[in-house]
């Protein structure tokens, strides 16, 4: 999986990516991150990305040319790389036909889609991400219409730039790829994965503060352990996340034991 990350500060999301899983993901090459100055596309020899907005206000916003031809050198490169990958097909509006660059762009904003398990496990069937990380007053919105890229935000808060939102897709989009988990299937599990939440997890000691990991996790009778872990995953997901049970189908025994579990006085 290629990632190209389109902005004026690209080094704070290498920076972001340099420990742990990512970090291995990188050095087995199973991830690219192309960093891409946006500042090396200025409009003059002053190196000049942003101005001030019409209409007045606070800040600066950053011009539509850089970015343009930044994206640009993406796509050229994508194509170049990628020949097989680029599907040509008919425009059904225009007629005319036109080339998909494998490359799939994402402006990070705070008006977009909110990003979740689902659109992380999406973008994972990507070859080329682009990332366009906005900075100080946002972007001219014209070139990312013009681009046609996908706004994607990572919740109701402002952020400095789009930066840490992009390594932050990335990490999540990551973990999704083939050979990155030591464990393949171990995604699967997750949170949010199966659309609920995962069940609480317990190590050593066995008793901490008075407070005891539950009997049948030490049983070792896996039967057991497992419908324990259905039943907690049920219980950590009603009680912290309700609303995630909206759509589930859930084994009618299971909501039985439950809804037990619920009744106990010791629960
Ligand atoms: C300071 S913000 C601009 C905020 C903008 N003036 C507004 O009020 O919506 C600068 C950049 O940070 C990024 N950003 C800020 N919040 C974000 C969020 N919640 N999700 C994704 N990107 C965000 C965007 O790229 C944005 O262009």
């Amino acid at each position: 999986m290629k990632y190209s990350i389109l902005s004026l500060f690209p080094e704070q999301v290498y920076d972001a990516l340099r420990f742990s899983m990512t970090a291995r993901a990188m050095d087995r090459g199973l991830i690219e991150l192309n960093l891409v100055q946006i500042r090396d596309f200025a409009i003059n020899e002053y190196g000049q990305v942003d101005d001030a907005p019409y209409g007045g206000g606070r800040g600066m916003v950053m011009m539509c040319e850089p970015i343009y031809n930044a994206w640009r050198s993406v796509v050229a490169q994508s194509d170049a790389n990628n020949c097989d990958q680029i599907v040509n097909h008919v425009d059904e509006k225009s007629q005319t036909t036109i080339q998909d660059s494998s490359a799939h762009t994402i402006f990070l904003s705070p008006a977009g889609k909110t990003f979740d398990q689902k659109m992380a496990l999406e973008l994972s069937k990507k070859s080329h991400i682009a990332f366009i990380c906005g900075h100080y007053e946002g972007v001219d919105a014209r070139v990312i219409e013009e681009i046609g890229a996908y706004e994607v935000s990572l919740g109701d808060f402002v952020l400095t730039g789009g930066e840490l939102a992009a390594a932050v897709m990335i990490d999540a989009i990551t973990r999704l790829l083939p050979g990155v988990l030591p464990d393949e299937e171990a995604w699967q599990l997750e949170s949010f994965s199966g659309g609920l939440l995962e069940w609480p997890q317990y190590t050593r000691p066995r008793v901490w503060r008075d407070r005891a990991v539950p009997d049948v996790l030490l049983s070792g009778h896996q039967a057991n352990i497992e419908r324990e872990r259905d039943i907690s995953r049920l219980v950590e997901t009603i009680t912290k996340r309700p609303e995630l049970l909206k759509g589930q189908s859930i084994d009618r025994t299971l909501w039985e034991l439950v809804a037990k579990r619920f009744e106990d006085p010791l629960f």
